[in-house]
């Protein structure tokens, strides 16, 4: 078990994963630390203390055990957004590129309600496509996003600067 109180220290990074060229960051062996997956979390949650959150969003699949937690602990119901066709709802999609695909995402339609405010969770922010789909689909719900929280930033990927671009609030642990 690791001691530090940096979260990067407790993320590997796989060469050449999914596909040669990629630094894949394996946030695997953060979640299976005890003091590193509390740290995550206790870190993410840090800068919403006393602000009105009525709805954590996880993205699949990472995002769902950080969104999970988040809104445990905060008491707050958790909504999944899915990859295509594993909604079992109404759902309504948004399609996106990604840093080594296309994919298509779908939230469920009755999942948030208009004017909720919303907590959006990811492990990582690479070139921003799949926050970018899911913050769309949150706010054709109309739900308001009061930030979106990665523990990973790639900056030279870019997400970062589209997500604020689109007037959000970008929350990130490490690089
Ligand atoms: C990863 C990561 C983010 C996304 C970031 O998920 O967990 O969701 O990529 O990339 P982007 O900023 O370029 O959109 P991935 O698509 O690998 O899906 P998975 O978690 O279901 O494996
Ligand atoms: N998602 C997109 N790019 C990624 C990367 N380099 N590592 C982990 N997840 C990713």
């Amino acid at each position: 078990m690791k001691r530090s109180t940096d979260v990067k220290d407790y993320i590997r990074t796989i060469v050449d994963f999914p596909h040669e060229g990629i630094l894949f960051r394996d946030v695997t062996t953060l979640f299976a630390d005890p003091r590193g997956f509390r740290m995550a979390i206790d870190q993410m949650l840090h800068p919403f203390a006393g602000e009105r959150i009525d709805k954590v969003v996880g993205l699949e699949a990472r995002g769902f055990i950080l969104g999970g937690a988040i809104a445990h602990q905060l008491s707050l119901g958790f909504v999944p957004i899915r990859k295509k066709g594993k909604l079992p709802g109404t759902t309504i999609s948004e399609e996106y590129k990604l840093e080594y695909g296309e994919a298509i995402v779908e939230i469920h339609d009755d999942a948030i309600q208009p004017g909720e405010k919303v907590l959006v969770v990811d492990d990582l922010l690479a070139t921003g496509g799949t926050a970018e789909a899911g913050i769309k689909l949150i706010e054709r719900l109309g739900g308001e996003i009061v930030a979106c929280s990665f523990i990973v930033d790639l900056p030279e990927l870019g997400g970062r600067a589209k997500l604020e671009k689109m007037g959000m609030n970008v929350s990130l642990l490490c690089e």
